[in-house]
C-alpha cells in the first residue's frame, strides 16, 4: 500500500509558493556523471524536512520533470508520461509555451513568513545542485473565487474522491503518484473588467455570484471546452497570484492519467473541436510544466 504526498489533499491553507528547480550543469564539467548530479539533486530535494510542531507547520509537494524521475526510479515511472515539452499551437494563433523545469516545490501553510524561511532554507540546500528557474506566490482571494471574481473548484471531487481522480492506482508503476500541470495564466485585466457580468458568465459557462451552470452554455464556454465527463476526473488546486495590476491564475492540476489534463489544453486551445475556448481570449498561459508527484515511499527511497 503507496501512500500520497499529503500537501496534495490539503485544503484551506493561505499561503502558497511555487519553486521550480532545474538542475545545475547536467554537462558533467568537473567529470561526474550527469546521473550523478540528478541523484545527488534528487536525494537532496527529497530530504527536505518541514518545520514540526503540533500546532503549526508547512506542507509541501515535490515533483519531477517526468523523464528525470524516470531515469531516477525506472521501475515506480508510469509509462508513457511526458514533459511540457513543446508548445501547443492552436486555433486563430493562440499558443500555450511550454516551460518545463527538473522539479517543484509546492509549499503551503497558514502565513507567508513560514514559507518563506523553509523556502530560503531549500534553497541553501540546493546551492551548487540546483537553480531556482521560477518562483511564484499565491494567497486565496474571498475566499474561494480566482481573480476573475468567479468560484473556482465547483465540480472539483470532494476529499473522499480526490484520490481517485488524481492518483495512480495500487499495483501500477507510480501507485499513489499523480501527474501535475502547473500553468500559470496572466489575466488580461482591463478587457476582462470591461465585460458586462452576463459576457462572463457565458465564457464561464456559470453564474458569477453563485456558480450555477448555465442550463444552455455556449459551446466555446470554458466549462464545456474542459468538461470533466467528456475528458476524465482532475483535481485542481488553483490559486490567485500577482500584483494589483499584473495577476492571474496559478493552475495547479492534479491527474491519475496525464491524458485528461493534455486533451483540456487541446479543448481549450480549439484542437479538439475547432472551438477555442472563450476565456483564452481575456487570459494567456506564461508557463507550463508536467511534474511527476510521486508516492512519499517513492520520495523516501531517494534520501
Ligand atoms: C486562467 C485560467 C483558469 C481559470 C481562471 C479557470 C477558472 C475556472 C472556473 C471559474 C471554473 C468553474 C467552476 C469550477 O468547476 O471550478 C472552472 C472549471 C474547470 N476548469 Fe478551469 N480555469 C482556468 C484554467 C483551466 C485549465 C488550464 C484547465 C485544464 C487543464 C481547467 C480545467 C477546468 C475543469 C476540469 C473545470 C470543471 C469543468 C466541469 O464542469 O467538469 N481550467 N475553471
Amino acid at each position: 500500500m503507496y501512500t500520497p504526498q499529503a500537501g496534495i489533499f490539503a485544503l484551506g491553507t493561505s499561503s502558497h509558493a511555487y519553486l521550480e528547480f532545474d538542475i545545475l550543469d547536467s554537462k558533467k564539467s568537473d567529470g561526474k556523471k550527469s546521473n550523478d548530479k540528478s541523484k545527488d539533486f534528487a536525494s537532496t530535494i527529497s530530504s527536505i524536512r518541514e518545520p514540526r510542531t503540533t500546532t503549526g507547520g508547512v506542507n509541501f509537494v515535490i515533483g519531477f520533470r517526468p523523464e528525470l524521475w524516470r531515469d531516477l526510479v525506472p521501475e515506480d515511472a508510469p509509462p508513457g508520461v511526458e514533459g511540457f515539452n513543446n508548445e501547443i499551437r492552436g486555433v486563430e494563433g493562440f499558443v500555450m509555451p511550454g516551460t518545463q523545469h527538473d522539479a517543484v516545490v509546492w509549499l503551503s501553510g497558514s502565513a507567508h513568513d513560514v514559507l518563506f524561511d523553509m523556502a530560503r532554507s531549500i534553497l541553501r540546500d540546493l546551492a551548487g545542485q540546483a537553480s531556482l528557474a521560477d518562483e511564484t506566490s499565491s494567497w486565496p482571494y474571498r475566499h474561494d473565487r480566482d481573480l476573475t471574481g468567479f468560484i473556482d473548484g465547483t465540480e472539483n471531487p470532494s476529499l473522499l474522491d480526490a484520490p481517485a481522480a488524481a492518483l495512480l492506482p495500487e499495483g501500477v508503476p507510480g501507485a499513489a503518484g499523480s501527474i501535475l500541470l502547473l500553468q500559470k495564466w496572466k489575466h488580461k485585466v482591463s478587457e476582462w473588467e470591461a465585460l458586462p457580468v452576463q459576457q462572463q458568465e457565458a465564457i464561464m459557462g456559470r453564474t458569477k455570484p453563485d456558480s450555477v451552470e448555465l442550463e444552455n452554455k455556449p459551446s466555446d464556454s470554458h466549462v464545456a471546452r474542459t468538461d470533466q465527463d467528456e475528458f476524465g476526473h482532475i483535481f485542481r488546486r488553483n490559486m490567485p497570484y500577482g500584483t494589483i495590476e499584473d495577476h492571474g491564475t496559478m493552475f495547479v492540476g492534479f491527474s491519475a492519467d496525464q491524458k485528461r489534463l493534455s486533451r483540456m489544453l487541446d479543448s481549450m486551445a480549439g484542437l479538439v473541436t475547432g472551438k477555442r475556448d472563450a476565456l483564452t481570449r481575456f487570459t494567456q498561459p506564461l508557463t507550463g510544466s508536467y511534474y511527476f508527484v510521486p508516492s512519499i515511499e517513492s520520495l523516501r527511497r531517494l534520501r
